[in-house]
C-alpha cells in the first residue's frame, strides 16, 4: 500500500524540529543548505545524521568533504530562507567563517564540525553521517520549524519531569553525562 505524498508530508510537518544550514566547500566555493533532517546518531563514536535530497547540490558535496551543522538561532529565520533557494537580498547576519579549514557560519546557536563517516541510501534522500570533530557552543532560543512555518520556543510543558521523578533521574544522568550511566 502506498502512502499519499501530501498526507504523508503534512503528517511529518507535525513534528517538530529545530533548523539547521549545513555548510561544506565545493569545486564552486563555499555552500550552504537548509537541512531540518537533522539527527544524532552515536556518542562513541559521536555521529550525527542529515538526510539530504539526491537532486540538491549539497547532496553531491557532502559525500567527500568534511562539513558543519550550522544550529539556527530563532533570529535566523531569514538565514533559513536563504540557504533553502530564496532568491533576493542576502540577509546581513550572514557571515562566514573557515578557521579549521570547514566553512561555518557565524552567529549560530551550535555549530557541529564534522569529517564524512558514511553515506546510505535513503530512497530519493540520502543520508550522509558526519563524525563530530568539534563543537562549538552559542547562545539563545533555538528556531523552531512546524507544518511549514518557523516558531519560538514556547514555555515548558507542565509535564512535572524534574530530576528526582521515577525514571527521570536515569535521563538527566544521562543529559549531564552525555553516556549511559
Ligand atoms: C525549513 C526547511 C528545512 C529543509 N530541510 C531539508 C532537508 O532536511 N533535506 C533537504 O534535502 N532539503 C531540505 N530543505 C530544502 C533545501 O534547503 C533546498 O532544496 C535547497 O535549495 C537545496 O539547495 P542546493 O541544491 O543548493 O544544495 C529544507 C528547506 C526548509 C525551508
Amino acid at each position: 500500500m502506498t502512502v499519499d505524498t501530501m498526507a504523508l508530508r503534512s503528517c511529518l510537518g507535525l513534528f517538530a524540529t529545530g533548523v539547521t544550514v549545513v555548510t561544506t566547500d565545493s569545486a564552486d566555493g563555499v555552500h550552504g543548505v537548509t537541512v531540518n533532517a537533522f539527527s544524532s546518531v552515536s556518542l562513541d563514536p559521536s555521529l550525527v545524521m542529515v538526510s539530504l535530497d539526491r537532486r540538491s547540490k549539497a547532496c553531491d558535496y557532502l559525500g567527500s568533504s568534511p562539513f558543519c551543522v550550522n544550529i539556527l538561532a530563532a533570529s535566523q529565520h531569514d538565514v533559513a530562507l536563504h540557504f533553502a533557494g530564496r532568491r533576493g537580498t542576502v540577509p546581513a547576519d550572514i557571515r562566514w567563517a573557515d578557521d579549521d579549514g570547514t566553512p561555518r557560519l557565524l552567529g549560530c546557536l551550535a555549530t557541529i564540525s564534522c569529517t564524512p563517516w558514511a553515506s546510505y541510501d535513503g530512497g530519493d534522500h540520502v543520508l550522509h553521517l558526519g563524525e563530530v570533530q568539534h563543537v562549538e557552543l552559542g547562545e539563545g532560543d533555538p528556531l523552531v520549524f512546524h507544518r511549514k512555518e518557523f516558531h519560538q520556543l514556547g514555555r515548558p510543558a507542565p509535564t512535572g519531569w524534574q530530576p528526582g521523578t521515577r525514571g527521570a533521574w536515569r535521563w538527566a544522568e544521562i543529559l549531564r553525562k552525555g553516556r549511559k550511566p
